[in-house]
């Protein structure tokens, strides 16, 4: 197994050093780059080719180990990273998928791994062995979204922050909330009546405003602007080469990092001189009894403002696209959403309406499902596992393929089909994860969900809309999202 050290200690390198390309692979409209969620390493391996000529023949299996799994490594160093670049990656992973089945072997990133995509290995890797498949990243990245944020975090840290992020986000916590959704909805839409917008930015501000009110609570109102224009700065540097000069991308978002910490310390500083109920996510961090430290929250605000804008701005994107594309499922949710409305005396939405909307639920279901924002997501083996007869060697990455799964036959028949009453049925467990499982699963899914559907009522009910131009792209940014953005045209009934 030593030949996997060599390997791994390069990797290693990969993942430490602070080289990653910009996804610039990505500007707005290219459509060959990958899409995840809290992954955001795309190296450039191609650097380290003539670093690493011998490393061809590393895969041997050795005799008394279980074999690894199926699969190719492509070329020494530059791995598989091309090919998945070279197309459509959701074309890369099918393929595979086909040719070697549910699990395989690859090597993209600078680092060997192995690819799942079955309902049971995600099980196995997220639930069953979630101890030895730990959350990685490169550490450049951490620095930037925050070391001791949520995601990178393991063991009883990670089970106290966990704690805290649900405590806030359950849906009892924001259902006082729903007014405030609405009245940033309808503002929002209101603002875009008639002109040509994008719809993707749009959903964005809509998701940035309610991620700031879930966090600072009323406290937004102040804050906002300043917290939106330095995360603006920092976002920009998220996918940037690490190069810590002056006037560099990377060190115009640190610094506006630490601009976000004085706010949120400011904030806090405050509360700490109130006795008052904020019932919002820096209350229940500032309330923990350990107690975490400033910095600590610092890098889990930012964190949660990272998962919880642009994921839930562009499933939006996406079911404005179907349902313009749907116009039978566009009338059902259209007529289920009147009928919320018929017969109430003050037109606000209570936390049981939202109880009421199942064709709007199994909509957003089925974009979830059909999009697959997040295609996959990244785990490392901490030591050797064996699974269904193969060797997962210590270091390796391991890739669950939410999108796979929500694409097979025969989980989802017809699979490219946009059918929101498959959901109908319940899915079995395992086989529908737009939110993950287990340990790291997502815990904002309440909250996205709510947030969706106050948005999909005022949209529904008040207006119609029509989109301009052509659709059928996809680009990556850094998820799936329509080409361009969805430009539409916005007009009140
Ligand atoms: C439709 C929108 C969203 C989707 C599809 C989504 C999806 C996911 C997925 C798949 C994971 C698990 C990643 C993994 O296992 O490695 C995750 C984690 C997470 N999400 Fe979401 N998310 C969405 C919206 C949100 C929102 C609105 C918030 C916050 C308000 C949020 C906060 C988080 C956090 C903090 C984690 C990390 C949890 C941990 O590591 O323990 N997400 N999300
Ligand atoms: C940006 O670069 C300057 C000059 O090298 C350095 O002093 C500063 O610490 C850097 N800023 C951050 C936030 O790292
Ligand atoms: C997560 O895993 C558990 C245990 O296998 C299962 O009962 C549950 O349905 C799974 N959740 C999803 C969303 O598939």
């Amino acid at each position: 197994m030593s030949k996997h050290k060599n390997e791994l200690a390069l990797c290693a390198i990969l993942f430490l050093t602070p080289t990653y390309t910009t996804l610039h692979l990505s500007t707005p409209s290219t459509t060959n780059v990958m899409a995840f969620h809290f992954i955001f390493c795309l190296f450039a391996p191609i650097l380290f080719v003539p670093l690493f000529p011998y490393l061809r023949n590393l895969f041997k299996s050795n005799r008394r180990r279980p074999p690894l799994p199926p699969g190719t490594l492509g070329w020494p160093y530059i791995g598989e990273t091309f090919h998945l670049y070279s197309k459509n990656p959701n074309i890369f992973f099918a393929s595979k998928q086909q040719r070697y089945g549910s699990i395989f072997k690859t090597h993209i990133l600078g680092c060997p791994c192995v690819m799942i995509s079955s309902p049971e290995a995600a099980k196995f890797v997220l639930l069953t062995k979630s101890h030895v498949f730990h959350p990685a990243f490169p550490a450049s990245k951490e620095r930037m979204l925050g070391k001791q944020a949520i995601f990178f975090s393991r063991g009883q840290y990670h089970a106290k922050l966990r704690k805290l992020v649900l405590r806030a986000f359950m849906p009892h916590a924001f259902k006082s909330y729903i007014p405030n959704f609405e009245s940033i909805a309808q503002h929002f839409l209101h603002s875009s009546e008639g002109i040509l917008v994008t719809t993707f930015h749009e959903m964005k501000t809509y998701t940035f405003n309610v991620a700031l009110l879930s966090i600072f609570g009323k406290d937004r109102v102040v804050y906002s602007e300043d917290l939106k224009r330095w995360y603006y700065v920092l976002e920009k540097g998220y996918n940037s080469m690490p190069i810590d000069l002056p006037g560099t991308l990377f060190n115009k978002s640190m610094k506006a990092r630490k601009e976000i910490a004085r706010i949120v310390e400011k904030i806090m500083s405050t509360r700490r001189k109130m006795k008052a109920d904020w019932n919002d996510l820096l209350e229940s961090f500032m309330s923990d009894e350990e107690g975490l430290t400033d910095e600590q929250i610092t890098d889990n605000i930012i964190g949660v403002i990272f998962a919880a804008r642009d994921t839930t701005a562009s499933v939006l994107t996406w079911i404005i696209k179907y349902l313009e594309e749907n116009p039978g499922v566009l009338q059902a949710v259209t007529e289920e959403q009147e009928a919320i409305m018929r017969g109430k005396e003050e037109q606000k939405l209570s936390w049981e309406d939202t109880k009421k909307m199942p064709i709007t639920s199994r909509v957003i279901q089925e974009t979830l499902r059909v999009a697959s924002i997040l295609s996959f997501t990244f785990r490392e083996a901490i030591e050797d596992v064996e699974y269904d007869g193969y060797l997962i060697p210590k270091g390796w990455k391991v890739l669950p393929l939410f999108r796979n799964i929500h694409h097979s036959p025969d989980i989802f028949p017809d699979p490219e089909k946009f059918d929101p009453s498959r959901f109908e049925v319940a899915p079995k467990p395992n086989t529908f994860m737009p939110f993950g499982n287990g340990t790291h699963s997502c815990p904002g899914n309440e909250l996205a969900k709510l947030e969706m559907m106050v948005l999909l009522h005022h949209l529904t009910t008040k207006y119609r809309w029509h989109v301009v131009g052509s659709n059928s792209g996809i680009q990556y940014d850094p998820f799936a999202v329509p080409q361009n953005g969805l430009p539409i045209r916005l007009f009140r009934k």
